[in-house]
This record gives structure tokens, C-alpha cells and sequence, in this order.
């Protein structure tokens, strides 16, 4: 009997999970747009949530996951994501993954906001997502094919399944590659806006992908800000990691006032969403804010990646960290079932790329590494399961694949959501943006003509788009969805999903939805 064969888009921790959960007979091939360790996931500085400690529990990390996540995270993919994390830890645990750990040789663990315990497992202080990547490409060495500088431009669907990828690669040759399934693991859509954390090459592609191919895109409206990034003279030089306040930092302006005392009970370890809002609403006063460090003894050696940031950014952390929001995460994707299956036939999505139900509104904390460990460790058990499908013995076909690209800078692209579908959104602003988007001079480009460049140009223009739609319908404020016409949470858009596809977009009740929900972050 022949092995399935799979395709791979994108090489993070999700794509790596998943392939390494496969036997090794299967034909697993990743494409990855740039180097196999450009992802997000190289970037995560936090670590990973589980609630590992003998005082905690799955029902408390479940609890602060939805209080973050403000009642919009389907429970029983929260429950079934974080049980099945913790075995995963376990099982890393025991494969020697390097957790840090403290002078008793205990695996050491953090706090990052919205979390009511220390939970937060790390590894080289705050280089987690490096060496977990690390890691999982040990593991598979020589098992998989790993293709790099390679873009996946469209999905092939035959007979209304997914049944391979079109791929150009640094050269502008165009190739079709085939096989039995297909995985998109190609993260957010980070770059739609002028400060992030994502890696350049995070442009959509994902959501892109799947929405052309007929798949079903949900909750754009929840794009996650971090709300510390170090930004110099109007520069980003990185993350800020949410631990730097779990281990004392806090936020302040210049005449040093603490600037989240009175604003929430948990003060600069409340949701991502609240902390970011607080930031923003300070800088439009004119108030610059820093990270204040000065309670944290041993910083260089507990975070040893930041302080190579600072450095870089030339900043001395003893005299604060000028920090600043940016776009982080994308809560929102391709609407996936438990297993990672998409409205298409034999086509998944994992880690960020999907939505699971697990962040609702705000994702908590370090909670992605957790979800792209799971998500792809499911979507391959749910691959070996499946009869072979045979789809590799029919012919590649030529096609005739044409583009939309947008007639419009990418800066002015990142700097319009920024301003429109940031931090805190209106009508008005939302509708000129919209318009804007779809009123574009639209260039139609053959695939052997495009460039990589037009091509992300396009994705994130599909992106956008969808970003903007979803945050003009959603009429009320929720996690990190704000709109300042519409401040409250409202009862009547609880548990109701905005959904994309080609041929509609709909408003939809997914009765999922924590039911229970009595309060705001
Ligand atoms: C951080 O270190 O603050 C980011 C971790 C995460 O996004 O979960």
C-alpha cells in the first residue's frame, strides 16, 4: 500500500508538531516561503501554558483562558486544547526538552498577564519558540523534505477536494506539487500593519490560500496587539515578552506614574487587550511609556534575547524600555473543526493560521505555542486515521491561475489598517478604509508573471479586507476587537461567529461559545 502524501505550508511550530507526529513512511513535504527557522514561532519569547504546577489545574487554566478570551472561545475546544497540551509537555518533558529550571532543577515557571498562577514554561529565558524549533527539526532530521525560498501562490481543487499546491520558487518557476492532503501552517497576517512582531514573511498567505480555495474564514475582527514592543524613533526593534511584568516590570510614563494602577485589578498583568488599550490611550495624550525594570535583579540572564534587543536599539534598561503596541496575533482564521479540517476536503489548518475556538476575543498568554504543539499533533492523528485517497497517481494539469493584485503601496497598505482597524476602530474610519480596499485599481497578473512580492501584496490585500469587513459588522467591543462607537460588550452578539466565504459572508451563532460568560476584561 503506497504512503500518504502530504504537503506542509509554512515550517513553524505547528508544521513541525504535525510532521513529527506522522509515521515516518509518509511523504511530508514543507514548503517555507524563506529559511526553515523564518516563522513566528522562532520569534516566541514567552514560552508555553500548562498547567504543569501541582497546585494548578486544567479547569484554572481553562478558566483564565476564557476570562481573557471574553466569552467568545469555544469551551469544548479550550478544554480538549489545554488537556491534551499538558500530555504534550509531559511528553517533552520526557523527551529532555530543555525547560529552564530553578536551583532545585524544578522546571522553572513564569507569569504572564491574565494568568491567575505561574504556568508559563520557558526555555533559554526568552528564546522558547528558537529552541522548541530547534528541537522539533532535530527530531525530524532526514525524516521529511524540507523545501525553502519556495511560495505556495494557489490550492489545486479537483472534483471539490484539496488535492495539492501551486508553488513558484526563488528562480519564478512555477511547479505543481501533488498530494493527498494538504496542511497550511503559514501563521497570521502580521504584516497588515506598521509595527509587529511576526516575521516579514507572515502576510496572510494562510487565510489567502484557503479563502480562495472555498474554505470558511472566521473572527478577523480579533487581531491581537502586544501591547510592549520596543519601538525607538518610530522604529520597532522587538518584543518586550509579557514575562518582563511577570517578574516585576512595569509600565510608566515619564513623570514615572504607573500607568495600569486603578485601571484593572490585575494592573500591568491584565489582558493583553486592556494593557495595550491603557499604552495607546497614553500616547495619544503625548505620554510616552517605558517598561520599568528596576525590580527584576539578574534581567541579562533571564532575558538574555531582549536584552540583545536593547542593545541593539541602544537602550540602557536601567533607564526603562520605551515600549509601544503592535500587531502581534491573529485570533481569527480558517474555521477549523477539532481536527484541524477545513470546509475543503482534505485540506487542514494548524497553529495561527486556524481558528480553533481556543483564544476567543484575546489570546491569553502564551497559550499559541501550546495551540500549534496540539493543533498540529491532532490534525496528523486524524490523517492516519483516513483511508489513502490515491490522489497522487493522477496527472498534474497545467492551469491558467490569475491574481488580483492591488495597485497600492504596502506601506500605505499597513499604515491605513493601523490607523482604521488598530487598536481602537470606528464606522467611519472603518467605511473610508473599506472603500479604499475595494475601490484599489486591481492589476490581473498570470502566476508565471507574478512576483513573490505582488503575490504577498495580494494575500494581505485579501486579508485586509477581511479584517476590515468583520471589524465594521461587529458592532459592539470584545477582547481586542474596540470600537469606540460601539464601547460595550454586547448580550446580542455573544456566541455569533462572522464568516467569510467566497461566496458569502454570513453571521452566525456557534452554539460552542462559552455560554456562561458574565464578564469584561
Ligand atoms: C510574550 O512573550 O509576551 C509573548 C508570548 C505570547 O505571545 O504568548
Amino acid at each position: 500500500m503506497s504512503e500518504k502524501t502530504i504537503i506542509v505550508i509554512g515550517s513553524g511550530t505547528a508544521a513541525l508538531s504535525f510532521a513529527s507526529s506522522l509515521p515516518p513512511s509518509y511523504q511530508v513535504t514543507v514548503i517555507t516561503k524563506k529559511n526553515v527557522k523564518n516563522s513566528n514561532s522562532h520569534y516566541a519569547q514567552g514560552g508555553i501554558a500548562a498547567s504543569y504546577a501541582k497546585e494548578d489545574s486544567i479547569e484554572s487554566h481553562v478558566n483564565d483562558t476564557l476570562y481573557a478570551g471574553c466569552g467568545h472561545n469555544d469551551v469544548t475546544a479550550v478544554r480538549e486544547l489545554l488537556k491534551s497540551g499538558k500530555k504534550i509537555i509531559n511528553q517533552l518533558i520526557v523527551s529532555q526538552f530543555p525547560f529552564d529550571v530553578d536551583s532545585y532543577g524544578e522546571v522553572s515557571l513564569g507569569k504572564e498577564g491574565a494568568h491567575s498562577i505561574r504556568r508559563i514554561l520557558h526555555a533559554g529565558g526568552d528564546a522558547t519558540g528558537r529552541i522548541l524549533v530547534d528541537f522539533l527539526l532535530q527530531r525530524l532530521s532526514g525524516r521529511i523534505q524540507i523545501i525553502e525560498h519556495e511560495t505556495a501562490l494557489d490550492l489545486l481543487i479537483e472534483h471539490g477536494r484539496c488535492a495539492g499546491v501551486a508553488v513558484k520558487d526563488a528562480e519564478g518557476s512555477v511547479s505543481y506539487r501533488r498530494s493527498d492532503y494538504v496542511v497550511l501552517a503559514a501563521g497570521g497576517c502580521g504584516n497588515l500593519y506598521q509595527h509587529h512582531t511576526n516575521d516579514s514573511a507572515i502576510t496572510g498567505d494562510g487565510i489567502a490560500l484557503a479563502y480562495r480555495a472555498g474554505a470558511e474564514i472566521t473572527d478577523m475582527e480579533f487581531t491581537q496587539f502586544h501591547p510592549t514592543l520596543l519601538i525607538k524613533n518610530g522604529a520597532a526593534y522587538g518584543l518586550i515578552s509579557e514575562a518582563v511584568r511577570g517578574e516585576g516590570g512595569c509600565l510608566t510614563d515619564l513623570s514615572g506614574r504607573r500607568i495600569m494602577a486603578g485601571r484593572h485589578p490585575l494592573e500591568d498583568l491584565a489582558p493583553r487587550d486592556v494593557v495595550s488599550r491603557a499604552i495607546h490611550e497614553e500616547m495619544m495624550r503625548n505620554n510616552p511609556i517605558s517598561m520599568d525594570c528596576s525590580r527584576i535583579s539578574g534581567f541579562e540572564k533571564r532575558f538574555p534575547t531582549i536584552t540583545g534587543i536593547c542593545q541593539a536599539a541602544g537602550i540602557d534598561i536601567s533607564d526603562g524600555i520605551p515600549v509601544a503596541p503592535g500587531m502581534h496575533f491573529l485570533m481569527g482564521g480558517v474555521k477549523v473543526n477539532t481536527w484541524g479540517e477545513t470546509a475543503v476536503p482534505d485540506l487542514y489548518a494548524i497553529g495561527e493560521t486556524a481558528c480553533t475556538g481556543l483564544h476567543g476575543a484575546n489570546r491569553l498568554a502564551s497559550n499559541s505555542l501550546l495551540e500549534a504543539l496540539v493543533s498540529g499533533q491532532r490534525a496528523a492523528e486524524h490523517i492516519i486515521q483516513k483511508p489513502a485517497n490515491g490522489r497522487l497517481k493522477k496527472a498534474s494539469a497545467e492551469r491558467d491561475i490569475i491574481f488580483q493584485v492591488p495597485d497600492i503601496q504596502l506601506q500605505e497598505l499597513q499604515a491605513r489598517m493601523t490607523n482604521a482597524a488598530g487598536i481602537v476602530r470606528e464606522k467611519e474610519q472603518l467605511q473610508a478604509l473599506e472603500k479604499w480596499l475595494s475601490d484599489a485599481f486591481v492589476h490581473h497578473i498570470n502566476m508565471k508573471e507574478i512576483t513573490i512580492e505582488q503575490a504577498e501584496l495580494s494575500f494581505l490585500w485579501q486579508a485586509a479586507k477581511l479584517v476590515t469587513v468583520s471589524a465594521l459588522l461587529r458592532e459592539e467591543s470584545r477582547g481586542a476587537h474596540f470600537r469606540s462607537d460601539f464601547p460595550q460588550t454586547e448580550e446580542q452578539w455573544r456566541g455569533k461567529q462572522i464568516i467569510h466565504s467566497k461566496s458569502e459572508t454570513v453571521i452566525r451563532k456557534n452554539e460552542g461559545i462559552w455560554k456562561q460568560w458574565t464578564f469584561c476584561s
